[in-house]
């Protein structure tokens, strides 16, 4: 079989050990209706058990300026940062095709700006690099598109505008709001972006969207109809502390199991039960 031929039977989302991920495999998932997983990573251990439990396409999300660095939104966060992050991800991946994202202020400057921060993206390891926003945005896909630079949109609820938006509340709803994001989303599918994320919209409106766009869609907090859906590691896990926004399914309890490792360990600390002979040296 020729190499070319491999490539055009790339492997189903979630199929451990097979080729790696490439931008056209989502295209061809949507094509055949095989729904995919994305997850955010942002450090080289994590990125390694996601990938030995097979997910497709990893993330470097802009959110590690909230779950990793404690910032109240992600608009503190810095190229420096991200770079920091997408090389610890980039060291631990090998199959999954690895996004990452153009933090505040990184794009919004011009399309000099914006190509010179995403080709430091993809000098750090990422494949591709995701932005917000249609309007002006749009611009700036076409022009990293045509450098060669995979853009992946990010449509609806996008957290880098939450001031301008009033807040992290659910978009789309109404038909004027509705249509500025079709044609949002028709612009980045013209400016040539390989998939989008649609975050907090109706499910009816990110179903509608999904049918009429040949992009790959990822929703989050955008209903059943989208072709992949996306969470934050932390999230997914349970270990994000207080209240999590509804769409949130915690798949894992690890912040209840990282406490009661911690006061377990701590009290044989205590007692002395710890290090027992099993752990020390003769
Ligand atoms: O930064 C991020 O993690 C994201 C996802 C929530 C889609 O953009």
């Amino acid at each position: 079989m020729s190499p070319a031929v491999a490539h055009a039977q790339a492997p189903a989302p979630g199929e451990p050990r097979s080729g790696p991920v490439r931008v056209p495999d989502l295209a061809r998932w949507k094509a055949a209706g095989q729904r995919f997983a994305m997850v955010t990573a942002y450090d080289y251990t994590a990125t390694r058990l996601l990938e030995a439990a097979g997910i497709p396409v990893l993330l470097v999300g802009d959110t590690l300026g909230m779950v990793v660095l404690g910032y109240p939104t992600t608009i503190p966060v810095t190229l420096e940062e991200m770079l920091h992050h997408a090389r610890a991800v980039a060291r631990g991946a090998e199959r999954a095709l690895l996004v990452g994202d153009l933090p505040f202020l990184t794009y919004q400057g011009g399309i000099d700006d914006a190509t010179r921060n995403a080709g430091r993206l993809l000098q750090a390891g990422m494949a591709s690099v995701k932005l917000e926003g249609g309007g002006p945005a749009l611009e700036v896909v076409a022009h990293l598109t045509a450098r060669g630079i995979p853009v992946m949109g990010h449509l609806g609820l996008t957290p880098q505008s939450e001031h301008a938006l009033g807040g992290m509340r659910v978009q789309g709803r109404g038909d004027a709001a509705a249509r500025r994001l079709a044609d949002d989303l028709q612009g980045l599918a013209q400016a040539g972006a390989f998939a989008v994320v649609l975050e907090g919209i109706p499910a009816a409106l990110g179903a509608e969207l999904t049918a009429a766009t040949p992009l790959p869609t990822i929703g989050i907090g955008a209903g059943p109809g989208c072709d992949g859906q996306v969470l934050v590691f932390h999230d997914l896990l349970g270990l994000t502390m207080g209240r999590v926004p509804t769409f949130v399914k915690r798949y894992a309890q690890l912040g209840a199991a990282v406490q009661d490792a911690a006061r377990a360990f701590q009290a044989e600390v205590a007692s002395g039960a710890y290090p027992d002979a099993q752990h020390s040296y003769r």
